[in-house]
């Protein structure tokens, strides 16, 4: 790559790594879409995503740290050229591509999502947000502002029409300029300063009274709601699906954005506590601060409903989270704040989407950077057409999800397992690991990365191909 994350010019240190794959994991995968897939699913979710956040999560976090940096010394970068470092197979490259598909295709949705905070944080600044006074039409007023598609007839200076045109100028203008010291900048400042607010919405929620109409509807109610495990949804393989590919797409593994990152890395640089740590406090954000905070507050604004399909996923938190800073002193402050600065976090992760398939262009077919980028606006822009163009209920942006995050990451990721535990050899993978490791790896992490997680991932698909047969 000749600039941006993941050049070596860029990212010669460790922490520069660490703060671009903290850039690529935080963002609306772990604000949004973790509590609105977790309210569908009711209180069935945490179980398969707790394992799968152990079986599957971590293994291949520490896969992709330890075989990108061992990558990196035999001289290549791209998923394709470490496939092709380890088998020295043809298959290697088309294997490869289906990596760098992957984010393209996330990316169609995602920056649309994106826009959508852009929209809310303006109407937050603009003071539109405020004076609610009926709680359950208010969740439903908000909805229409993600979905329907009436908004193309509004004024456009406040059509979310416009607020997608600018989060999309914007990206590819950072992409083209190749920013890292402002993905650094954010992480390190406007990162922290994002929990905070999610830490002291959290302590709004958890100090919340019921709704007039629906006393039974506390607190404690909300968080049972996430926390209460209904076993019998349990034999539904496509929850285990969701939350693998949940997994996987919060921690931004599975499609080779890490493998990248890592080899620049330098031969001893510690990864196993590099990976870990990103890994739980990825995790932390998720289930702690968005989790709890978005949840309970839909459930006591919308009852059970909140568990009936949403359009998409990520929606539950725009309509929840109006209701949080209504009743908070400073609420249009902290509104503004915390969407403006979810849409950085979440400007910081479309940045590493389109890092593998540019270093495809370039590396791969010879493409200069300019081309690349162009073509990259060209693809995007039709493919985030059709997103929108078909938001009424989701459609486009619901299969585009299916499709590349819910089934195409997990047999990645099974690829990518099995690349390092049969392929490369997991000792060989595994004396990577250790080298230079600032915490002990127990050895059993050998087994799970042979053995244990891609046969759970193989499961996973079996009882999906048995249930629909
Ligand atoms: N990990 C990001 C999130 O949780 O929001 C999403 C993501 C980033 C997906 C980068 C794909 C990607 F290439």
């Amino acid at each position: 790559m000749a600039n941006g994350p993941g050049s070596s010019e860029n990212w010669g240190t460790r922490a520069g790594v660490i703060l671009a794959v903290t850039g690529s994991a935080v963002g609306l995968g772990n604000f949004l879409r973790f509590p609105g897939l977790a309210a569908e699913w009711g209180g069935a979710f945490m179980i398969p995503y707790v394992l799968a956040f152990l079986l599957l999560g971590l293994p291949v976090v520490w896969v992709e740290w330890s075989a990108g940096r061992w990558g990196g010394r035999q001289g290549y970068n791209s998923i394709i050229g470490i496939f092709f470092a380890m088998s020295k197979s043809r298959l290697a490259p088309y294997l490869g591509t289906i990596g760098m598909l992957i984010p393209v295709m996330i990316y169609m949705f995602y920056v649309y999502v994106a826009s959508w905070c852009l929209g809310y944080a303006w109407m937050y600044a603009t003071g539109q947000m405020r004076g609610v006074d009926n709680y359950a039409t208010f969740a439903l007023d908000y909805i229409g502002y993600t979905q329907d598609n009436g908004w193309v007839f509004m004024n456009p200076f406040e059509s979310p029409l416009i607020f997608l045109v600018i989060t999309f100028v914007l990206n590819f203008i950072l992409i083209y300029r190749g920013v890292t010291r402002g993905i650094e900048l954010f992480c390190k400042y406007a990162m922290p300063v994002l929990a905070v607010i999610a830490l002291i919405m959290l302590g709004r929620v958890l100090t919340l009274s019921p709704p007039e109409d629906a006393p039974e509807r506390t607190v404690l109610a909300g968080l049972g709601y996430m926390w209460n495990p209904d076993f019998a949804a349990l034999a539904n393989p496509m929850i285990w699906l969701q939350a693998a590919g949940q997994v996987f797409f919060s921690l931004s593994i599975g499609f080779a954005i890490i493998i990248t990152y890592a080899s620049y890395m330098r031969k001893d640089d510690d990864v196993a506590l590099s990976g870990l740590t990103a890994a739980s406090g990825n995790g932390f954000t998720e289930v702690v601060l968005a989790g709890l905070t978005i949840i309970p507050v839909g459930f006591m604004f919308m009852g059970d409903a909140i568990s009936e399909r949403l359009g998409s996923s990520f929606q539950l938190g725009f309509m929840a989270l109006p209701n949080v800073f209504d009743q908070m002193p400073g609420g249009q402050f902290f509104g503004f704040l915390f969407f403006f600065l979810l849409f950085l976090a979440a400007v910081t992760s479309t940045l590493s989407m389109l890092q593998p398939p540019i270093a495809f262009l370039e590396e791969g077919l010879g493409v200069g950077r300019k081309a690349a980028v162009t073509l990259l606006g060209f693809v995007t822009v039709i493919g985030c057409g059709f997103v929108v163009y078909f938001m009424s209920g989701a459609v486009a942006m619901d299969t585009i999800e299916f499709w590349a995050v819910d089934m195409a990451i997990p047999l990645l990721a099974l690829v990518i397992l099995l690349m390092y535990g049969w392929v490369l050899g997991v000792d060989k993978g595994f004396d990577e690991l250790r080298r230079g490791a600032e915490i002990p790896v127990p050895g059993f992490v050998m087994v799970l990365i042979k053995y244990v997680s891609p046969t759970f991932l193989v499961a996973i698909f079996a009882g999906l191909v048995y249930t629909s047969l």
